[in-house]
């Protein structure tokens, strides 16, 4: 069968980086009250006129070059983000111009922070079915400019960044055993889209608008709805916890990651975080963390990783992937 094989990394972080004691210049905050409640010491916030799409083209670069793939072999580019640079034409296509690619498809979707797991799903099906053979999917933000600098409790929370992988339609033997990606799910429910949502938009206000959360409600249905999500794979896939070699979730906030960690009884060493030095960097954070560890070694070739993640929507999923 056709499995959807990752070969290739890349990511970009905006040069400006802005630590928690620069909130507390400003605001009633601390370096303290951060670290504790969200384990966040920095994040990346793009420069002025540093946009979505420059993010995006520079992980999908670097993801060309260390996959070692010709631009123009890729017919599918697939664009997570809820900060698009306008309206419309949609991001996607701009990146893809700019990388070069002329065949094949690009769009954006917004799934929030789950934005990456929905816009893998999305390549996975579509290289599964024999319709794509080579797909670039990024995760790319700029949140820094959907945020209510004044309050808090948000601000402090995301980042901006841009990552991607790309994708390889492989013939595998149809087993656990295959590379590539062997479980894919996603949901939502919409009846939770007041809990973290924009405070306007292009058809309601014609602005933005900034983000606004009720964290602690966000809080509980991470911590549930992730690792439930990752059951969901292990059971369809008939595989247990302790074949998971990487924990790889959204990175929203250490705490979140420690009770889906306990949820699912996997050691702390094999969780990758990167959220003390990104943030949340939403639909981004997942590729990024996956480039980092695979970067550095942790994550090797045939090791088996869990992907979840929750965003507005409420929209939440989970891929697993084997290296
Ligand atoms: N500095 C100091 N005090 C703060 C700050 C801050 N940055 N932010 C809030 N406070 C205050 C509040 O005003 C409140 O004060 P009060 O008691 O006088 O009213 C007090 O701290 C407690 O506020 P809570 O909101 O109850 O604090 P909580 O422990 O819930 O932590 C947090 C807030 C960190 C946002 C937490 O709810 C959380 O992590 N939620 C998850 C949300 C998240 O990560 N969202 C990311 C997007 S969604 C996703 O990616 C899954």
């Amino acid at each position: 069968m056709l499995r959807a094989v990752a070969i290739g990394t890349g990511a970009y972080l905006p040069e400006k980086i802005m630590t928690n004691h620069d909130f507390s210049k400003n605001l009633e905050t601390s370096h303290e009250w951060i670290i504790e409640r969200t384990g966040i010491v920095q994040r990346h916030i793009a420069a002025e006129g540093e946009n979505t799409s420059d993010l995006a083209t520079k992980a999908g670069l670097e993801a060309v070059k260390n996959a070692n793939v010709a631009p123009e072999t890729i017919d599918l580019v697939i664009l997570a983000t809820t900060t698009p640079d306008d309206t419309m034409p949609s991001t996607a296509t701009k990146v893809q111009h700019r990388l070069g690619i002329t065949k094949g498809a690009a769009f954006d979707i917004n799934a929030a922070c789950s934005g990456f797991v929905y816009a893998m799903n999305i390549a996975n099906g579509l290289i599964a079915s024999g319709q794509v053979k080579r797909a670039l999917v990024i995760g790319a933000e700029t949140y820094s400019r959907i945020l209510n600098w004044e309050d808090r409790g948000t601000c402090i929370l995301f980042g901006d960044g841009a990552a991607a992988i790309i994708l390889e339609a492989q013939e595998e033997s149809g087993t656990n055993a295959d590379r590539g990606i062997l479980f894919s799910r996603i949901h939502s429910d919409g009846q939770y889209t007041d809990l973290l949502k924009t405070t306007g938009g292009i058809s309601s206000t014609m602005t933005a608008g900034v983000l606004t959360m009720v964290g602690k409600e966000i809080f509980r249905h991470a911590s549930s709805k992730m690792p439930a999500s990752v059951e969901e794979g292990l059971q369809e896939l008939r595989l247990n916890k302790d074949e998971i070699d990487w924990l790889v979730p959204h990175q929203a906030n250490m705490r979140i990651l420690t009770s889906v960690a306990q949820k699912l009884k996997l050691a702390e060493e094999k969780v990758i975080t990167t959220v003390a030095m990104h943030a949340n960097t939403s639909a981004a954070s997942i590729p990024l963390a996956l480039h980092q560890a695979s970067q550095d070694g942790r994550i090797k070739k045939g090791d088996l990783i869990a992907c979840p993640a929750l965003g507005a929507g409420l929209t939440w999923g989970c891929f697993l992937l084997r290296w």
